[in-house]
């Protein structure tokens, strides 16, 4: 056998073990595909959909009565919407001339970004009370209310907005609760804010909240949302943000009836656009199409009147929003944010009635 006859039977057979390899490999490979990414079976749509927060209420509070001040919790399951930016400007607009009303913000995010926002506008730096006493519910409801700082954002100001401040320890406590939730039977913790809110220190005290949540459903978040009277849910326009919302709808109403029967979807807010002047055609077909998923999901009577997706309350990006963010509150430093907020304002107003 001649050395080229050899060279050449070797590569051959060379070809055939590469080709061997490889075929063996591409169907390992699509076996394996196959078992990381399975179609939605029973197991895995349990998985997906259930919540640790389902369970019988046997010690509910009576409550959700519509005398109380209306209470509106600003959440989404996605980060980054701008949830604390629209919870700050509605503050802002609520508690200023000529509505001038008493504003309770509560920040419900450990990430505490709200607290730095109102606290660096009012000028302050040093504020002790934090918000989870009203997460624990140990302390009387006057005390707890009380501790709440009045924010004077100008000169004239008389203190009308009071803030409950969160800072990263509140994570901690959500914790300590949430595990007293798994581990002790029958132990409630979902009503400690409701208990707060439903008081009559509350009600003599302020004529509206507005609580911040962090972008997951956490032990602060199922609080706020039942003590509320409102949800608004603030989404950008786009494909990655839209599946938030509609996911984030879907758990709650799955705990809904159980846990907070008084909610209602106050709209949602369409926020960081693209343009000032109005919504862009890319933009109203994601929130046409998220207008009808949240149709199916949410029924009429769980949701105030009108168009679900609030298209006239959008809230356009801007720098003087951005630049404000974390040190003060852009609808007090500036003239178009000032506009912008109170056209969402304005919208918004109407449904929390
Ligand atoms: N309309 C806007 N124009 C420009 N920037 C904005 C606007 N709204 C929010 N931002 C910026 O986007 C970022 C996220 O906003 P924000 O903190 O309000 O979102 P969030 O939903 O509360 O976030 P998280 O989920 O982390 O709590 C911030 O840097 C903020 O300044
Ligand atoms: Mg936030």
């Amino acid at each position: 056998m001649s050395a080229e006859f050899i060279g050449l039977l070797t590569a051959i057979l060379g070809l055939l073990a590469a080709i061997i390899t490889l075929r063996a490999l591409t169907g390992k490979k699509k076996d394996d595909v196959a078992r990381i990414t399975p179609p939605e079976d029973q197991e895995t749509r349990a998985l997906i959909e259930r919540t640790i927060w389902e369970r019988k209420a046997p010690r509910r509070p009576a409550i959700y009565e519509s005398s109380r001040p209306p209470i509106l919790v600003v959440a989404n399951m996605k980060g980054g919407v701008g949830k604390t930016t629209i919870t700050a400007n509605l503050g802002a607009f609520l508690s200023s001339a000529p509505n001038n009303e008493k504003v309770l913000l509560i920040d419900f995010d450990y990430q505490g970004s709200l607290s730095q926002t109102v606290l660096g506008q009012a000028g302050i730096t040093d504020v002790s009370m934090s918000a989870h006493h009203l997460l624990l519910g140990r302390k009387a409801t006057e005390d707890a209310l009380n501790f709440a700082p009045p924010m004077r954002f100008r000169d004239r100001d008389s203190g009308q907005t009071r803030l409950f401040r969160a800072t990263y320890p509140f994570a901690t406590v959500e914790n300590e609760i949430f595990v007293e939730w798994l581990t002790v039977p029958d132990h409630e913790v979902r009503y400690n804010l409701l208990r707060y809110l439903d008081s009559a220190d509350f009600k003599s005290a302020y004529e509206v909240a507005i609580i911040d949540c962090p972008p997951r459903i956490t032990t602060a978040t199922i609080n706020a949302l039942s003590a509320a009277s409102h949800l608004l849910i603030p989404t950008q326009a786009d494909g990655l943000s839209i599946p938030g919302a509609e996911y984030f709808s879907r758990q709650l109403m799955r705990m809904r009836e159980e846990a907070f029967p008084a909610l209602k979807l106050l709209g949602v807010v369409p926020s960081i656009t693209l343009v000032a002047t109005g919504l862009k055609k890319i933009e109203e077909d994601e929130l046409a199409e998220l207008e009808s998923k949240l149709r199916e999901i949410w029924p009429a009577a769980a949701r105030s009147a009108g168009e679900i997706v609030m298209e006239s309350a959008f809230v356009p990006r801007s720098q003087p929003i951005r630049d404000a963010a974390g040190k003060g509150i852009a609808y007090l430093r500036d003239a178009k944010a000032k506009q912008i907020f109170a056209r969402v304002g304005a919208e918004v107003l109407p449904r929390l009635q």
